[in-house]
């Protein structure tokens, strides 16, 4: 993500002036996007670079996130970025006083820090304006299919595939982690920007089952009709006034001839869905990420939610303001 993010911020007028890379052994440098951007260590300090943001894609955690973006906040930076479980600063669970000590960071200095990515862009502005035209929600359902064969081998997930459904319970792959999980994070900012307070919460993990005989070039092997080419992440809302909203994640290997989606359905009046099929997870997250520099730039200080800046759009090109 980091290099694509690079290359799509040149494109866009941004002068790149540094990239942090953890390891550089056996890594290639010579990509014409990395031409006269200084390569870093992690350890480097931000200040020499006169820079105004630092775009962060190493990582999914707060954790991970909290020293690289408590430094940039010191060093006068923004920080933008693709980390799964910042898209909600306001989340309480066991990363809360992280959160929290964040937002007292960036406040601290001026500075603002915001995810977006994916949950940005398909998962809050896309429901958001597609139910301006709704009636009456009783249910909202976001389903975003990924491709296992387009991860890497650690992401494949091979000892899961090929069981049946209860093979799959007994081998406890059912069971919920008790981390945040991503729609669980992602459509909290949908709920609030509706107005509707969340009730409760439920999070499941189910197998998917192949529809028919399905071979699979990635793990070498045919999956079964009945047994497992996936699993769902679930969550499911109650929200105010009686309204559900629900996240489907789904990882799994698809059918020949199928690709990656991601799909609205509304019932209510009238009751629709929204589908964007060819989703190039890869380039919208980067694009998505790049889209939303100005506005990072030019939002309040602190550890904010999308719902807290102006409504994302496509940006021509950024130039430097200074
Ligand atoms: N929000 C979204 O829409 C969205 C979409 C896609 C991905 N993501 C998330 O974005 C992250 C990156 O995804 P990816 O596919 O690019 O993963 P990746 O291929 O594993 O790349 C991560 C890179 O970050 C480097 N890195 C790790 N810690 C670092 C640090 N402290 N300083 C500098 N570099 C560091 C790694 O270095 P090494 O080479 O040393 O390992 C690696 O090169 C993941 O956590 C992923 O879940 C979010």
């Amino acid at each position: 993500m980091g290099r694509m993010t690079t290359k799509y911020l040149r494109e866009k007028g941004v002068d790149v002036v540094a990239a942090y890379v953890r390891t550089t052994e056996g890594k290639d440098f010579s990509a014409p996007e990395l031409q006269g951007v200084r390569i870093c260590r992690p350890d480097e300090p931000f200040e020499p670079f006169g820079a105004d943001i630092a775009l962060m894609t190493h990582c999914s955690r707060l954790a991970d996130l909290f020293e690289p973006a408590a430094k940039a906040a010191r060093a006068g930076l923004d920080v933008l970025t693709i980390a799964e479980d910042a898209f909600e600063p306001f989340y309480i669970d066991s990363e809360t006083a992280r959160a929290r000590e964040l937002d007292a960071i960036f406040r601290a200095n001026g500075r603002t820090l915001a995810s977006v990515g994916v949950q940005d862009t398909f998962w809050f502005a896309q429901p958001l304006s597609f139910l301006a035209s709704v009636q009456r929600l009783d249910r909202i359902i976001g389903r975003n299919i990924c491709d296992l064969s387009a991860f890497g081998s650690a992401g494949q997930h091979a000892g899961q595939m090929g069981l049946t459904a209860d093979e799959f319970h007994a081998q406890g792959h059912g069971a919920v982690s008790d981390h945040r999980g991503i729609f669980e994070v992602a459509l909290r900012p949908l709920c609030r920007a509706l107005g509707l307070a969340v009730l409760s919460t439920k999070v499941t993990n189910e197998p998917v089952l192949a529809e028919a005989d399905m071979p699979v070039a990635r793990l070498g092997r045919t999956i079964r009709k009945g047994t497992t080419c996936g699993m769902m992440e679930r969550v499911v809302f109650e929200l105010q006034g009686g309204v559900v909203a629900e996240g489907q994640f789904i990882m799994r290997f698809l059918p020949e001839g199928e690709g990656a989606f991601n799909e609205w359905v509304v019932e209510g009046l009238p009751g629709m869905n929204m589908r964007t099929d060819n989703f190039h997870g890869d380039v919208i997250t980067c694009a998505s990420l790049v889209n939303r520099v100005r506005d990072v730039m030019d939002a309040e200080p602190g550890f904010l939610s999308v719902d807290q800046l102006r409504a994302p759009r496509y940006q021509p090109a950024l130039a430097r303001r200074n």
